[in-house]
């Protein structure tokens, strides 16, 4: 076995799996303000940024060749009401951002997500009835929010909520607007992860959120069969790509999704992810570049179609170096 090893050449054209710059996909926390930066504390290395500086962030990927962003915003507390009702406003800092993104470059993909976490003052992604998330009731909502975000150019849909029946309801509303050619990503397997716990922090929907969780309708991390079963009903919805969430601890959906289906998956390396990774680079406990290329690697082995990662940028640089 050790003659296949033995040089870095041949280990190159041995290599099963490999990893390049179109297989990631950038996400990208946008605040209010004007040549603004915040640094996210519990995610180092990330920022959220001012309108203006996210579209220069954008045309730095793009100049690396990453193929698409992912734009969260951060909504300022005032904004935040129980049902959400920011989410839909054509103005809202995510519209505006897609807005700004797609005046500068008209040729990198970006997506939005669809859940009502970042405008909820109670953190959760649905409209909260007696103590209870009702989900019919978040769909018609969560129809609005794509169908804004649609309209001011957003590439892709994702809806990360995990309410029933959305991808359906959200496809056939985006067509009734002739928004046919805007794509469904679906965060079809999410788990109810301690894993975004940073991510929390950076779009400031922890505190909201307090000590509740999102048990009732992101899934139970003992599940697998689960996961196929939501990714077979949001294909038969009309979902274009589909993605596992959280990625590295939950590589075996991955494969397994892959597998049954064949179709477009993505895995999210999420917050908490990549804030185990650098912060142990940090302290010098892991090498930075090698553990990132070592995961990266690893999604890919495990059949993912791209990665959304925090790092696409320096590795997209490191690709390059
Ligand atoms: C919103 C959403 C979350 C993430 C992406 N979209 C958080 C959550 O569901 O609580 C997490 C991403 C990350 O941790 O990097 N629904």
């Amino acid at each position: 076995m050790r003659r296949n090893r033995s040089a870095e050449w041949v280990r190159r054209l041995t290599s099963e799996s490999s990893l390049s710059v179109n297989d990631l996909i950038w996400p990208i926390f946008v605040q209010e303000g004007y040549s603004e930066r915040t640094p996210v504390p519990s995610m180092p290395g990330v920022e959220r940024l001012s309108i203006d500086l996210a579209v220069e962030a954008v045309s730095q990927a793009k100049a690396l060749g990453i193929p698409a962003v992912a734009v969260f915003p951060v909504t300022p507390a005032e904004l935040k009401t129980p049902d959400g009702k920011e989410a839909t406003n054509p103005d809202n800092l995510v519209c505006r951002t897609v807005r700004a993104i797609k005046e500068r470059h008209d040729d990198i993909g970006v997506i939005c997500d669809v859940a009502l976490d970042p405008y909820t003052t109670h953190g959760q992604d649905g409209i909260v009835r007696n103590g209870k998330i009702v989900n019919d009731e978040t769909v018609e909502v969560l129809c609005q929010q794509a169908f804004v975000q649609a309209r001011a150019g957003c590439d892709i849909i994702a809806p990360s909520d995990m309410m029933d029946g959305r991808i359906g309801a959200i496809r056939t509303a985006l067509d009734a607007e002739s928004l046919q050619d805007v794509s469904l990503l679906a965060y079809s397997a999410k788990y109810a992860s301690a894993f975004y716990g940073p991510f929390r922090d950076a779009v400031g929907s922890a505190q909201n959120l307090g000590t509740a969780d999102k048990r009732t309708y992101q899934m139970n991390p003992a599940n697998t069969d689960e996961a196929l079963r939501e990714v077979e009903l949001d294909i038969a919805e009309g979902a274009d790509m589909v993605m596992v969430k959280p990625g590295m601890p939950y590589l075996d959906i991955v494969r397994r999704v892959k597998e049954a289906f064949g179709v477009p998956t993505f895995a999210y390396q999420v917050s908490g992810e990549y804030a185990m990774l650098r912060g142990a680079a940090e302290q010098d406990w892991l090498d930075w570049d090698e553990v990132l290329f070592e995961s990266m690697v690893s999604f890919k082995r495990a059949g993912a179609d791209g990665v959304f990662t925090y790092a696409a940028l320096e590795i997209a640089k490191l690709l390059r170096a």
